[in-house]
């Protein structure tokens, strides 16, 4: 798949921008904060809804203004699709799919589908379990409309529970519903967090040969419910949720489920959030993210356009090597940088200058 066109409104500090791209590689060149970010950031929102970096919406309206509007046109293998996405002042997110106002949000999902690749996504190694929870989910709502369902329906009843939790004098009745709930939502959750954790090693442990052939990755599901020998059952975790009644009564809080797992990343046996070295951080990233690449195009039997938000600077020439060769597999690439890097100088595709809010032409090769 391919976006073709995009337009801006009032969109950060775009007034009113618009672009054609290349079906091939479209680099966008331009010193530090002139919109390279936002150009990339408004094809996120097309995809998912929800910007990358912030999920204050009013943030993204152009200072001064009332409203937002982004528009892309997506060619798809047998079809072209325009969506739009509106937001104003009042929060109002309005989505139109060929001119057609959507229900929901949600309806944007899975109709332009990109992978994301930004320096913040270093921090999946490193950072806390959070952080590979919200990857994780944002991976799986992309390919999965009933994961997002699920996801959404659990954090309404969890709030629902935390808050009964914290009152003086707790219904138990309702707190038991609330568990039974719980449980069933908790059980389809972690069952498809761990088959796509299972279908991104299998990929990533691959690219990770091609970088260092020495290394051995593996990921792990690692569940705040008591998991043995990967067999679990609503009926188990609603028993292990009972079990915690008590406590998360006196604590007046939550203390298990999906909301407090993570997936461990295993380099050589050991767990990398503690022992991966720089270089290797970046190698598992780099493979992670090449990884989730392949996931979603067998998914969607389509190929995602990747985008590279200023990563290239981050690596060493191999790697932003294999990055550009793995690249050649997918269609679209929207690259973003402050110079044009030599990696880059034999491929086909357009430069797009970015100044100011100002998105011009260069050249194409
Ligand atoms: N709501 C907004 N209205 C106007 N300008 C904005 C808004 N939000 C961010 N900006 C401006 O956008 C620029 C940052 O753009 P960004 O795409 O992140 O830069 P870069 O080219 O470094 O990726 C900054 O100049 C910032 O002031
Ligand atoms: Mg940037």
């Amino acid at each position: 798949m391919r976006l073709l066109r995009l337009s801006l409104i009032n969109f950060r500090n775009y007034l009113n921008a618009e672009a054609e791209f290349h079906p091939g590689v479209n680099l966008f060149i331009g010193a530090n904060a002139q919109g390279k970010t936002n150009i990339l950031e408004a094809c996120h929102l097309l995809a998912t809804g929800r910007s990358h970096r912030t999920y204050k919406d009013l943030e993204m309206i152009r200072w001064g203004s009332e409203s937002y509007h982004i528009k892309g046109l997506v060619q798809k293998r047998s079809y072209n699709e325009l969506l739009e996405l509106h937001v104003n002042n009042q929060r109002k997110k309005i989505v139109k799919i060929n001119g057609q106002t959507q229900a929901k949000v949600a309806s944007l999902l899975g109709r332009l589908a990109i992978v994301f690749f930004a320096p913040e996504h270093m921090e999946l190694v490193k950072g806390d379990p959070s952080i590979r929870r919200r990857y994780l989910d944002m991976v799986i709502s992309q390919i999965s409309p009933s994961y997002l369902h699920n996801l959404s329906q659990y954090q309404r009843v969890l709030q629902q529970k935390n808050a009964l939790l914290k009152e003086e004098k707790p219904d138990l009745a309702l707190l038991d519903i609330y568990n039974r709930q719980l449980s069933e939502l908790s059980n389809s959750i972690i069952i498809k967090r761990n088959e796509i954790i299972n279908t991104l090693e299998l990929f990533a442990a691959r690219k990770q040969k091609e970088l260092n052939s020495q290394e051995e990755l593996k990921f792990n599901y690692s569940s705040s419910f008591k998991i043995e020998n990967n067999v679990f059952s609503e009926e188990l975790l609603y028993q292990q949720l009972k079990r915690r009644e008590k406590d998360e009564l006196f604590r007046g809080t939550s203390l298990l489920g999906p909301h407090r797992d993570d997936f461990l990343i295993f380099i050589n046996e050991k767990n990398a959030r503690y022992y991966a070295s720089q270089g290797q951080q970046r190698s598992i990233v780099l493979s992670l993210k090449m990884a989730e690449a392949l996931l979603v195009e067998r998914e969607i039997e389509e190929k995602p356009v990747i985008i590279l938000d200023d990563v290239l600077s981050e690596l060493d020439r191999d790697r932003q090597q294999l990055l550009i060769s793995s690249l050649q597999g997918f269609n679209q690439t929207f690259i973003s940088s402050t110079y044009l890097p030599p990696v880059l100088s034999e491929l086909r595709g357009r430069v797009f200058e970015v100044e100011k809010g100002k998105i011009t032409l260069r050249n194409e090769t």
